[in-house]
């Protein structure tokens, strides 16, 4: 009996620990969870912007967004706006001298207009929030950090990719996962890199591209190299993801994302 006792004991005392565990995993989780959307539109907010679309904006821009000439609302193509709060100005005051008349929107419609055109008009799409590029900008080369490994039109450093034409190749959604979890954005070519060669030299950097016979890195000194495989004593590639989460807050972090998306390579 004493004996069954101090089991049981036993027992609860597993069961308290596993359930201590359980709550500091979903605790984390729900972090996570919050941070996400700290940075995206709900899915509600989606929702309830199709309806105002619907009834209020598909008379002139048509159910796909793209019957007004240059403008095609879905892909994201504008004449002036760029962030979100631009979208939030056009539709409360109007536009082009009143032939788009200014609309009374209460806040929860205007916020859920912005994110049935960020989600591409997918009620089940991602809505990212784009803030204003300036800030962005200022954000990028100073507080964000980004600028000390990052290259932008020729200035910077050549350790990280040279983000030049970054907004021409990459969705707001895969740039934001880059900037907020590193880790899960990992380019595969994009890695860090160890290299010893057959004459005893050792080469820290960054892979750019490889084939069967050679590899191309930039090494730490920035210099584009191209080594032959058959000449490598050891090549170790790196899986830790290359920098660490921002901490830039999710307004910031929209900022950077609305001057990315203006680096299109063309100067
Ligand atoms: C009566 C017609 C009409 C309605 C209704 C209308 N628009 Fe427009 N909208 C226009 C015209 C015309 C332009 C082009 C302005 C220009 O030439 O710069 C425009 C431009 C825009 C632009 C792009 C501005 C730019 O500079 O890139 C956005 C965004 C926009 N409308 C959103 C909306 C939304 C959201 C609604 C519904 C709440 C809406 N519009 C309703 C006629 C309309
Ligand atoms: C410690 C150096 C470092 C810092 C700081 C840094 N990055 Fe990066 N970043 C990298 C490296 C290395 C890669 C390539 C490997 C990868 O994808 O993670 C990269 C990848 C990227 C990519 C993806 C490029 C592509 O082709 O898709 C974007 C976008 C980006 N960074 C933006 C930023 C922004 C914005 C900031 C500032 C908030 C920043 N980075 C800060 C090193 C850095």
């Amino acid at each position: 009996m004493p004996m069954n006792k101090s089991v049981e004991k036993i027992n609860l005392q597993a069961k308290v620990f596993i359930l201590s565990c359980l709550v500091s995993l979903f605790g984390t989780q729900v972090l996570v969870a919050q941070e996400a959307g700290d940075h995206q539109y709900t899915s509600e907010a989606i929702e309830a912007g199709s309806r105002v679309y619907t009834q209020q904006c598909a008379l002139c821009h048509g159910p796909q967004g793209d019957l007004i000439d240059g403008i095609n609302l879905r892909l994201g193509q504008f004449r002036n706006v760029q962030s979100d709060d631009d979208i939030r100005m056009v539709v409360s005051q109007g536009a082009a001298a009143g032939r788009m008349p200014a609309f009374d929107l209460r806040p929860e419609e205007l916020s859920g207009v912005v994110a049935y055109i960020r989600a591409g008009f997918d009620p089940e799409g991602v809505a990212v929030k784009i803030g204003d590029p300036l800030r962005g900008k200022s954000l990028f080369e100073g507080k964000g950090e980004c600028a000390d490994c990052h290259r932008v039109n020729g200035v910077g450093p050549r350790t990280a990719p040279d983000l030049s034409s970054i907004g021409a190749i990459r969705t707001p959604a895969s740039l934001q996962r880059n900037i907020v979890d590193p880790a899960s954005a990992l380019l595969p070519i994009n890695r860090a890199v160890r290299i010893v060669t057959r004459n005893e030299e050792t080469i820290v950097g960054r892979r750019l591209n490889e084939d069967t016979y050679t590899v191309q890195i930039v090494d730490s000194q920035e210099r584009l190299r191209s080594l032959i495989k058959a000449d490598l004593v050891s090549y170790e590639i790196s899986d830790a993801p290359s920098k660490q989460a921002t901490t830039l807050s999710s307004d910031e972090v929209a900022d950077v994302i609305g001057y990315l998306l203006t680096l299109r390579g063309l100067r």
